[in-house]
């Protein structure tokens, strides 16, 4: 039987995605090279340099990632909202093997929303601590306010290993999804 082929990921989304893949997992090496310095054999001044340009880079993606998804509608997909809660019950018993099929939930299920949602908040986390970091006597309010820069430090250092914690969710959620949807965000298109 021939399967319809449908496009699930338009390309400026699958550009968009890769390069926020490939600029996050930089910017957590380059982080950890910094907290632990000696971690890797290269000299530090080029870690420092190379974060420096990916933070900014974290910045210009992270703002055609935001601008493109509200023009395309495409965040209404995206973010987890008070109508996802009711696909929840059915959306656990499926992940743990309780359930054959996953329910009616649209394009990406509550877990996957979850993420993304999560992210987003994180990502504005590490966009507004970084640049109290960098900026310290521009952000002077904020630094009072959260009680030094050293504690704005460790919120910063403490948001990356919630990265690395959920990264391995997303990918778990996203691989027993559906294989076909799976290969879609390589070439942006599944058989249904
Ligand atoms: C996903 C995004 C990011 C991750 C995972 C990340 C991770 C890290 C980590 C782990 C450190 C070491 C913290 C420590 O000293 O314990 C660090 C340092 C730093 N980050 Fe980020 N970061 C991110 C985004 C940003 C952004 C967007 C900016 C600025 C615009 C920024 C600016 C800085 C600065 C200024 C430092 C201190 C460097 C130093 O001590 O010389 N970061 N980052």
């Amino acid at each position: 039987m021939l399967k319809e082929i449908i496009e699930l990921h338009s390309l400026p989304v699958r550009i968009l995605h890769w390069t926020q893949v490939f600029i996050i997992i930089t910017l957590i090496i380059c982080g950890f090279y910094i907290h632990y310095p000696g971690l890797l054999n290269i000299p530090f001044s080029t870690i420092k340099n190379i974060k420096g340009v990916f933070n900014f880079l974290l910045i210009i993606n992270s703002s055609l990632y935001i601008y493109y998804s509200i023009i395309s509608k495409h965040y209404l997909e995206l973010i987890f909202s008070f109508r996802d809660i009711r696909f929840i019950p059915v959306f656990f018993k499926y992940i743990f093997f309780l359930k054959d099929e996953p329910g009616y939930y649209g394009k990406y299920n509550p877990g996957q929303k979850a993420t993304y949602t999560f992210w987003f908040l994180l990502i504005l986390v590490q966009i507004f601590t970084g640049l109290t970091l960098f900026y310290p006597e521009t952000f002077g309010f904020f630094v009072k306010l959260l009680g030094g820069l050293n504690r704005i430090r460790i919120t910063h250092y403490f948001a990356t290993w919630l990265f690395v914690f959920t990264i391995p969710i997303h990918l778990y959620l996203a691989i027993t999804e559906d294989p076909a949807k799976l290969q879609s965000i390589f070439t942006g298109y599944a058989r249904r």
